[in-house]
Order: structure tokens, then sequence, then C-alpha cells
């Protein structure tokens, strides 16, 4: 009998590495806290692309590359205003993905493609969160970079530097995190040949859900509910002892805490009001302390979307942004992504265990 062929998963990757043992994150080998202190969010999306850390040439290069393709297509301008007004932007997104028609519909997805897609992000997220609050649209602003003008267009006025400093921070954090479920979603779609559109909207699929990206608006419901610092140990038990989730803890790959997480503390509290910054330093306390005490064989830790939410909330991006926005600063590397997979394509057929009963005899049953 012949063996059956090797299933074909998807694990190969050159571009993030997560030593998850040591809590270790490297963009392209560069360490996460270098790359923070050093880089841009347009300089990642050039390293993460291309693999190389960007020379001066090259940063003005990525910088007016993006700038110059903001603009939508009209085809998405129809299939904005189509929209009813109360479409939440992550769903929005994920439809008007699809209908960006030069973001290719024809296999491979190029370079070109992959920069499209970073550019245009913000300039729908920000059309559809200001379509949804009956405002009307903040064209780009060609003056400012990449994550300044993402504010502008959300907010309509001009963003104070340190709000954009800390999102710019946040969009280099979230820039790529190996193969997360929304990373491999994507490379899924791609190793059928299909294209980059329908990767990316299965891809925002996987970040909806509140495992994943959709965390972080749990996170800041959560604290909320909590309302106040004496409240907190009790909330915690409460929530535990039903057998609730406390978001922004936990992460399947980290055995120690995620350098982005760390990272995100002190980012957090330079733009977080002092009393929201102390209710959820108090609630990580006692989270980590009682998450220990309930599961001392498998310690959880504090993952990026808790101080995620928290600096989110602090540079004044509302709720229903908090998603989307990831999936923006996450864009950089599903282009990445996408380039990699087809220049190693093979169809993704992840191995099964198959757990039915053995083969029997149709009459035999009753
Ligand atoms: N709060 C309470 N209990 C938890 C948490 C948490 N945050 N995380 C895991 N557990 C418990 C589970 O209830 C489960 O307990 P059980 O075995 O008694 O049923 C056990 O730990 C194992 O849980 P799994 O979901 O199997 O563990 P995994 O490591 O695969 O989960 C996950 C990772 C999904 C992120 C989980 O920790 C979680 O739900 N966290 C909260 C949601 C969150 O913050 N998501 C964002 C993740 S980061 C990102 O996507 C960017």
């Amino acid at each position: 009998m012949n063996a059956s062929p090797e299933p074909v998963g998807v694990g190969d990757t050159a571009i993030t590495g997560i030593d998850g043992g040591r809590g270790v994150l490297t963009y392209r080998g560069f360490r996460i806290e270098d790359v923070v202190a050093h880089l841009g969010y347009e300089q990642v999306v050039r390293l993460l692309l291309s693999g190389h850390r960007p020379d001066e040439t090259e940063t003005q290069e990525v910088q007016s590359e993006l700038r110059a393709r903001r603009d939508l297509p009209p085809t998405v301008e129809r299939v904005l205003e189509s929209l009813p007004e109360e479409t939440p932007p992550i769903d929005g997104l994920r439809t008007t993905v699809s209908a960006m028609d030069d973001v290719a519909r024809v296999y491979p997805p190029t370079l070109r493609e992959a920069l499209e897609l970073v550019a245009r992000g913000p300039t729908l997220v920000a059309r559809l969160f200001r379509q949804s609050t009956h405002a009307s649209f903040v064209a780009p602003d060609q003056e400012l970079g990449h994550v300044a003008n993402y504010l502008w267009m959300v907010q309509g006025t001009r963003p104070p530097p340190e709000r954009v400093r800390a999102l710019e921070r946040y969009f280099v954090l979230l820039g790529d995190h190996g193969i997360s479920a929304s990373t491999f979603a994507l490379r899924i779609v791609l190793s059928t040949r299909s294209d980059l559109a329908s990767a990316v909207s299965a891809a925002l699929g996987a970040l909806k859900g509140p495992l994943h990206g959709g965390a972080p608006p749990e996170v800041l419901e959560m604290l909320d509910a909590v309302g106040s610092i004496d409240q907190v140990e009790a909330w915690i038990d409460r929530t535990l002892d039903q057998r609730g989730r406390l978001y922004g803890f936990g992460h399947p790959t980290y055995r120690v805490e995620d350098p982005r997480a760390t990272l995100l503390r002190s980012f957090a509290q330079e733009v977080a009001p002092p009393d929201r910054y102390a209710l959820a330093r108090r609630f990580e306390e006692v989270a980590l302390e009682r998450l220990t005490q309930r599961r001392p064989d498998q310690p959880l830790f504090t993952n990026v979307d808790f101080y995620g939410a928290v600096l989110l909330e602090g540079v004044g991006l509302p709720r229903p942004l908090f998603t989307p926005t990831f999936a923006l600063a996450r864009t950089a590397g599903w282009g990445a992504h996408a380039l990699e997979q087809v220049a190693q394509n093979r169809l993704v057929r992840p191995p099964e265990r198959y757990t039915g009963p053995s083969p029997r005899s149709w009459s035999d049953e009753t």
C-alpha cells in the first residue's frame, strides 16, 4: 500500500521570529524593542516587506509610495455609499476590502498591491467610522505621515504629537506576529491561488473574534464593568468563578510576558488618563495573581491587547475602531505574509485526526 502524502501546513516564515519561552520577538531578525525605538510605522512596512532595514532613501520612497495610494477607487466609494450607516467599521472594512478592484483579484499578489492595502486602509476605516456617526468625510492630508493622517481623518482635528507617537508605536508593535489565526487564514486562502482581496477578507473575519483582534474593546468593557479600584478583586473572583475569561491575558505562544505587553504598559501610561491607568494596573496585578493561583502549572501573562486597549482609548479612538485599528497595523504583516506565501506556495492541507467510527456495514445498521 502506498503511504499517504505528507499533509501540508503553513510553518516556515522568515518575517517574524517568536521565542515564546524567553519572550523574544523579532522583525526580520531585529528585536522588537530596537524596532520600536528606531523605526516609524512606514519604515516597518518596508522592513517587513523587503526584509532589510530601510536607509534614508528607502524610507522616503516608502513614505511617498504610501501617501500616493491613499485615495479610494470609485468602486469602493460606491460600495461604501451602499452600506447601512450602522455597519460596524470592522464589518465595513471586510466588505469593502473585497471590493477593492485594484487590490488585485488575480493571483499572485504583488508588492504594489501589498502597499496599496496598507495605504488605503486608514482612508477606508476613517470613512466608515465617520459615515456611521453621520459626520462628513475628512480627506487625507498629504502633509501628514501614515499614522497622523489616520487620526486626522477619524477625528477631523490636528492630532497632538504625543498621541501620534503613541499610536505610531502601537502600529509598529502590532505590525506582524507570525502565523497568528488571522495570518493563517490569509495564507490558507492564498495557498489555493486565490487573490489578495479574498485573503484579506478572510483574515479580517478571523481577526474580528474576541479571542483575537476583537479583544481590545472587551478589555475596556471589562474595566468599565469593574468601575473602581476597590471592586477589582471581587469582580475578578466572580468572573473566574463563573468560568469567564479575562480579556488581555493569555496567549497560545508565550510562556513568559509578551515583550509587546511590557512596552505597551509604559507607552499607554503616557497617554491614558491617570485614573484609567491606575485601574488597569490594579486589575492586571489582581488578574495575574488570581490566574496563577487557579492554574499554577500554566501561568498566564498580560498580552498585547490589555494595554493596547488602554493606549487606543488614550489617543482618543472610539471603541468600534479598536479592532479595525489593530487590522490596519497588521496590514503590513499581511502584505509580507502574502508575498512569502506565494513565493513558496503549496496548497495548505493541515494534518487531521479522524475520531469517528471505523468503517461499518450499511446493511447492519438498523
Ligand atoms: N482568562 C481566564 N481564563 C483563561 C484565560 C483568560 N484570559 N486564558 C486562558 N484561560 C483558561 C481557559 O479558560 C482554559 O481553562 P480550562 O482548561 O479550565 O477550560 C485554559 O486557560 C486554557 O485556555 P485555552 O483557550 O485553551 O488556552 P490558549 O492558550 O489556547 O488561549 C487565548 C489563548 C485564546 C488568547 C486565551 O488566553 C484567551 O481567551 N484570552 C483572553 C482573550 C484575549 O485576550 N485574546 C487576545 C489574544 S492576543 C491576540 O490575539 C493579539
